[in-house]
């Protein structure tokens, strides 16, 4: 798998488009800053912390974990935008998760970025750290590839009914459409969906 760490090293990062991703204002729009529960708000796979600034700006706690200690540094290391943090760790890691609890997390290219043979892991982690009503909201790739490019991940797609299935076990999905914001060459080809945990 990709080496996440070197990457930012060598300032290879094309997916970082220096601003947060236009669906997240768009989910805010549709559904208000009461979706988030008040926070705290987690963002896996933060990145240079463009979305958690972006949602810390909205007056809510927001922590922004990444594998990558250089991208965790550089986003530590911008200007404030509220109440944030920034951790270097694994959020599929039991141990890092071990204590936490949030009210919601915003999942932006974390998913696409990780082994598909994993992603029952990355839904077990959501679930871990979230309570009865707690949101996990995000923006996924249904086709991360243009025709003529290659088609080998990361970024990996995802269909909504298998996002559906993967989530099912721990969440109602309560949302889901096509984002008619995106970064300039992903207009319809993501997807949007708010799942809410239930009990158990
Ligand atoms: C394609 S980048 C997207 C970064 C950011 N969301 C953005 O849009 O700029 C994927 C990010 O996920 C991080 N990542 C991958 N697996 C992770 C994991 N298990 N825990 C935390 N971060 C992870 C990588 O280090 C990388 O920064």
């Amino acid at each position: 798998m990709r080496d996440w760490e070197q990457c930012y090293r060598d300032g290879n990062t094309p997916w970082d488009k220096g601003g947060s991703a236009p669906p997240l204002a768009e989910l805010c729009e549709r559904h208000g800053i009461a979706l988030w529960g008040g926070g705290p708000v987690l963002v896996p796979g933060c990145g240079m912390g463009h979305d958690v600034r972006e949602i810390a700006a909205m007056g809510l706690d927001v922590v922004g974990v990444d594998l990558a200690p250089t991208a965790v540094a550089v986003a530590a290391g911008m200007p404030a935008a509220g109440s944030e943090r920034y951790e270097a760790g694994d959020f599929l890691d039991p141990q890092w998760r071990q204590g936490r609890t949030f009210s919601a997390i915003w999942e932006h290219t974390c998913f696409c970025a990780i082994d598909p043979a994993l992603r029952q892991r990355y839904a077990e982690a959501a679930a871990g750290l979230l309570g009865e009503g707690g949101i996990f909201a995000g923006v996924f790739y249904l086709d991360p590839h243009k025709p003529g490019e290659s088609q080998e991940g990361p970024p990996f797609g995802v269909t909504a009914d298998e996002l559906d299935e993967l989530f099912r076990p721990w969440f109602d999905r309560v949302d889901g459409w096509v984002p008619t914001t995106a970064y300039p060459g992903r207009e319809g080809r993501e997807w949007l969906a708010v799942f809410k945990r239930r009990a158990g």
